[in-house]
């Protein structure tokens, strides 16, 4: 068994602190390897397993552009690895999961390579508890670290090659924004569309959520920092961003700037790269400014998701969700008042502890109000550490299925009917990937994030074409290229 080197394993109620008056830093990272993690590197190879959301995919890149730029190459396979990533995802109990799952089969490339370096980072990593498991029952894990010293990820790696220990060093309370992170083409997974972070950490709190704990405190990156990101991308033949935060309306509140957002999309539009789009909004916060931008700028793609979590006052309030059923029914109705063209997605929480039958028709019914154009839907997990895990929860699992089931049932006839609309239309699809199921198939999306397959070769990817619509599933349409 290796020695471990606990650097630093905050609680997370030591996460949970905010310092209002702690300003946000702005530093520029040093990300240049040293000679001995470059000769060290040459020929080596990697794998990174990430789950959860674009913020996971994004770190994710940005540590696949730090082991590139060793010399490193990239693999699917643990057997082939020298280094395996686990990048965890803390959002639901079945995610978390996951990862002892995949741990177990790294154990047997260990058990073939006992040089093998297995690292785990990301959120879960955040939490004390998990953390404590890892170090009792896997024992053969060497680097542990958190989402908020990815910028510390060679200085990590060297000290366990050198010493041969197991390190954790996972941090919280950054109020830091780093700057130098990989950024290029060859960190990133697609070479069509890209993830743009314009702010990190949330400040919200609703009590299922483990996210304000993992990610820490809200700092926006300067609009000069997106913007260059965003020509540079631009520059390289990417066709789409997707600003990344995990309430973006919040974008600037440390400038002291309530449309900070709405002018940052904009200013993005304005550098001319052909398709934006943005995620996440948060109801109570949402400045419907950003419809003007919607409507102005044709590159800014007419998709919103804005998620409700429930239909009922009740819950929403235990919830901690800042807004009513009322007033996200508002922003709705404008939103199809003003631009009917816009498809409207959501997430929705079901069985959220105390949640009553009249609570959840209530869901139903916002729904079918709202004709959401597709959703995600969940049944709540709780989370160790936040208020709702501790919330007296009396509806069994059975009657939280059977409402799961209904819900998805509806959202699927709201998703089909919209779906069959588009049969016989011509819509704009940017192809971004053969697709995994039949490599005749050349994936992509249409404005409204409509996932659409057709019959093509490889050249097609990267390229925005117009689409003539056969047919249409829930999730998909078919269609076929039309000649320009
Ligand atoms: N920042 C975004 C997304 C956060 S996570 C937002 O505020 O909307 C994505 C979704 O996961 C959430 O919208 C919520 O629907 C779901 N989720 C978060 N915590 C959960 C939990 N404990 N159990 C079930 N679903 C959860
Ligand atoms: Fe979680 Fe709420 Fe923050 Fe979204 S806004 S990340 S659901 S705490
Ligand atoms: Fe999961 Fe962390 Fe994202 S908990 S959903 S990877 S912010």
């Amino acid at each position: 068994m290796k020695k471990h080197r606990l650097v630093s394993l905050p609680s997370l109620r030591e996460a949970a602190r905010r310092d209002p008056n702690c300003p946000i830093s702005y530093l520029k990272a040093d990300t240049k390897p040293d000679s001995f993690l470059v000769s060290w590197g040459q020929g080596k190879i990697f794998c990174i397993r990430t789950y959860g959301c674009q913020a996971n995919v994004r770190d994710s890149e940005i540590i696949r552009g730090f082991l590139l730029a060793l010399g490193m190459k990239e693999t699917d396979s643990f057997a082939e690895a020298d280094f395996i990533l686990f990048n965890t995802c803390a959002i639901r109990e079945n995610a978390e999961n996951h990862l002892y799952g995949e741990l177990g089969q790294a154990k047997d490339a260990y058990e073939h390579k006992p040089e093998l370096i297995i690292g785990i980072c990301g959120c879960v990593m955040q939490e004390e508890v998990p953390v404590k498991h890892i170090l009792d029952h896997f024992p053969f894990v060497s680097l542990i670290f958190g989402t908020n010293n990815m910028t510390s990820f060679y200085s990590l790696l060297e000290e366990v090659i050198k010493k041969n220990v197991l390190l954790v060093d996972v941090r919280s309370g950054s109020t830091a924004v780093e700057e130098g992170l990989p950024e290029s083409k060859e960190s990133r997974l697609s070479k069509v569309s890209a993830f743009v972070n314009i702010m990190y950490g949330c400040d919200k709190f609703c009590t299922y959520c483990i996210v304000p704990f993992t990610r820490g405190k809200e700092r926006s990156r300067k609009v000069e920092d997106i913007l260059s990101e965003v020509n540079c991308l631009k520059q390289e033949g990417y066709k789409q961003v997707t600003l990344l935060g995990q309430n973006v309306d919040a974008y600037g509140k440390d400038f002291g700037d309530k449309y900070a957002f709405a002018d940052l999309l904009e200013k993005v539009a304005l550098t001319g790269i052909p398709r934006i789009r943005f995620v996440t909004p948060y109801p109570s916060d949402f400045n419907t400014k950003v419809f003007d931008v919607m409507a102005k700028y044709p590159n800014v793609m007419p998709s919103l998701h804005l998620p409700v979590q429930s239909g009922s006052n009740a819950v929403l309030k235990r919830m901690n969700r800042r807004y009513t059923r009322e007033q996200y029914l508002a922003i709705a109705h404008e939103l199809r008042e003003r631009l009917p063209d816009v498809y409207l997605t959501t997430d929705i929480i079901v069985g959220f502890p105390g949640e009553t039958e009249a609570d959840f028709e209530g869901t139903l019914s916002l729904c079918q109000e709202v004709k959401y154009d597709a959703a995600y839907t969940f049944i709540f997990s709780p989370r160790p550490g936040t208020p709702a895990y501790f919330m007296k929860d009396d509806t069994s699992m059975a009657t939280k299925h059977e409402r799961f089931d209904r819900l998805k049932d509806l959202i699927e006839k709201l998703t089909a009917e919209k779906a069959d609309t588009a049969v016989n239309q011509d819509v704009e699809v940017l192809f971004e990937d053969v697709s995994k199921k039949d490599p005749s198939m050349i994936t992509g999306y249409d404005r409204h994030n409509k996932l659409v397959h057709v019959k093509g070769d490889k050249s097609l990817i990267g390229q925005i074409r117009m689409v003539h619509i056969l047919e249409s599933h829930t999730y998909s349409l078919i269609g076929e290229v039309k000649d320009e």
